[in-house]
C-alpha cells in the first residue's frame, strides 16, 4: 500500500477542488464515501491506521485523480502532511472498528480513538475553518427502552460493560464535538447511524449480515446469537452515504445528532429466513449464547432525518442483500447457490439498485478468512 505525501499547499488549493480529509476511509462505509466524495469532483485525503480496512477497497481508491492516503492513527497527535494541508473545507471522522469482537479487542484503544482521535480531528477542523462531520451509532442508546429510538432518547448504556469502550467512546465523543460548536470553535454535524452492510464489509468482521451470508456461501452452520428474536434494522450502504452527505451539506446549526439507518425492523431470525431463500442453503443453524449487553431491540426513528435533509433510505431489504451476497460470493471465490437470481450489483440481472452506488472497483477474488466468533 502506497502511502502519499504528496499533500497540496496553499497555491494549488486556490486552484483545486474543495478538500476533504476522511479519517476510517478505508473502512467498509468510509471507502463508499471516499468513491462518493471523488465521484463528485472533490478531493480526498484519506487517513486510516488500516486497523480494520481492507486492502483491496483502499486499492479500489489509489490512483483515482485527487486521492491520496496517509497512513495513520487518529489517537496519536495529526502528523503535518495533514494538518498542513491547505483547503481543508470538511473533515470526516469515520475512524473506528465498528464490529464489536474488534472494538473489543483493544478497548483502550477504542477509547482513545473516539475521544482523543476525535479531539484531534476537531482541532483540524477549527484551525482550518472547515465543517466536522463525527459518525456516531445507534449505540449511544444502549439496550433502549424506548423504541423506536429518537433522538432525545438518552439510552440505556452501560458504562462497565464490554461495550462501554465503544458506546461511552461515542457518546464522550459526541459531547466534545457539541462542545466545540457551542464555543464556536468549530461547525459540526453529528449522525448516528444504525446497522448498515453491503459490499466492501469484512467478511471476517463479525457484524450479523456478512456472518450469515459468508457462512451460507460456504456451506458452514449459520449461527444466531441467542434465540434471534432481538431486532435489527438494516440499511444500505449506499443510503447511508446519500445520508451523510446530505447531513454534512445540511443548511441547519448542527447543534442536533441526526439518525441515520433504515426504518424496516426485523428479528436475526428474518434476516436468516431471507439469507436462507437468497443464497438456496441447507446448512444448520447453531444457537450461541447472547453477548453481554446485546440490545434487544433496534429501530431508527429517523423523522428528524426526514425534516432536516429529505433523506430516507430507498434501497429495500432483497435488493440490498442480493447486492451484498453477489459481492461477498465473488470475493470469497464462492458460488451461491442460486447463481441465476444475483449479480454483483443487484438482481435477477436488472443493475443497480435504485440511488444504490456499485461494489468499489473490481477487486481480484481473494480467499476468505474464517468467520469471528460474533456478536450481532
Ligand atoms: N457499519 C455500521 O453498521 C455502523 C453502525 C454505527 C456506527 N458506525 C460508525 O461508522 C464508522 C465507520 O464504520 P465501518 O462500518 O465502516 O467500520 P470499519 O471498521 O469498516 O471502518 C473503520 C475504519 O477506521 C479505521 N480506524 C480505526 N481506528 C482508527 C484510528 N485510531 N486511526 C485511524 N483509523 C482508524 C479502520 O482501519 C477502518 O478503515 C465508525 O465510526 C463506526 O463507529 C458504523
Amino acid at each position: 500500500m502506497q502511502q502519499q505525501t504528496n499533500i497540496r499547499t496553499q497555491d494549488e488549493a486556490a486552484a483545486a477542488p474543495r478538500l476533504n480529509v476522511v479519517a476510517g476511509g478505508a473502512g467498509f462505509i468510509g471507502s463508499h464515501l471516499c468513491r462518493a466524495l471523488l465521484d463528485r469532483g472533490e478531493a480526498v485525503l484519506c487517513l486510516d491506521n488500516l486497523q480494520t480496512a481492507r486492502p483491496s477497497n483502499l486499492r479500489a481508491l489509489e490512483g483515482r485523480a485527487g486521492f491520496l492516503f496517509v497512513q495513520h492513527d487518529i489517537s496519536q497527535p495529526l502528523p503535518a502532511a495533514v494538518t498542513g494541508a491547505a483547503g481543508i473545507a470538511r473533515v470526516w471522522n469515520l475512524a473506528c472498528a465498528a464490529s464489536p469482537p474488534l472494538y473489543q479487542r483493544d478497548p483502550e484503544h477504542t477509547m482513545l480513538t473516539n475521544v482523543v482521535g476525535t479531539n484531534h480531528l476537531l482541532r483540524l477542523a477549527e484551525g482550518a475553518g472547515a465543517r466536522f462531520l463525527l459518525t456516531s451509532t445507534s449505540e449511544v442508546y444502549g439496550d433502549p427502552e424506548h423504541h423506536p429510538q429518537a433522538e432525545d432518547y438518552r439510552g440505556n448504556v452501560s458504562c462497565t460493560g464490554p461495550r462501554a469502550c465503544y458506546d461511552e467512546g461515542k457518546r464522550a465523543a459526541e459531547a466534545l464535538t457539541f462542545d466545540y460548536a457551542r464555543a464556536g470553535r468549530a461547525e459540526v454535524r453529528v449522525a448516528r447511524i444504525f446497522n448498515t452492510y453491503g459490499p466492501n464489509m469484512d467478511p471476517a468482521d463479525g457484524r450479523v449480515v456478512s456472518n450469515l451470508i459468508c457462512q451460507a456461501l460456504r456451506g458452514e452452520a449459520l449461527t444466531i446469537y441467542g434465540d434471534g428474536s432481538q431486532t435489527r434494522s438494516f440499511c444500505f450502504v449506499s443510503d447511508m452515504v446519500a445520508g451523510l452527505m446530505a447531513l454534512m451539506e445540511a443548511d441547519f446549526d448542527g447543534m442536533e445528532p441526526v439518525n441515520l439507518g433504515n426504518p424496516v425492523e426485523m428479528t436475526v431470525r428474518e434476516l436468516l429466513g431471507h439469507v436462507q431463500a437468497l443464497t438456496g442453503t441447507g446448512a444448520a443453524v447453531e444457537q450461541r449464547p447472547l453477548p453481554v449487553d446485546d440490545p434487544r431491540r433496534r429501530r431508527p426513528d429517523i423523522t428528524r432525518a426526514g425534516a432536516l435533509l429529505g433523506w430516507a433510505p430507498r434501497v429495500p431489504l432483497a435488493e440490498g442483500l442480493a447486492a451484498t451476497c453477489a459481492w461477498f460470493a465473488d470475493e470469497l471465490g464462492a458460488l451461491p447457490h442460486k447463481t441465476g437470481t444475483m449479480n454483483r450489483d443487484g438482481i435477477a440481472g436488472r443493475g443497480t439498485p435504485a440511488g444504490a452506488a456499485a461494489p468499489a472497483g473490481t477487486e481480484p477474488r481473494r480467499p476468505g478468512r474464517a468467520s469471528a466468533a460474533a456478536a450481532q
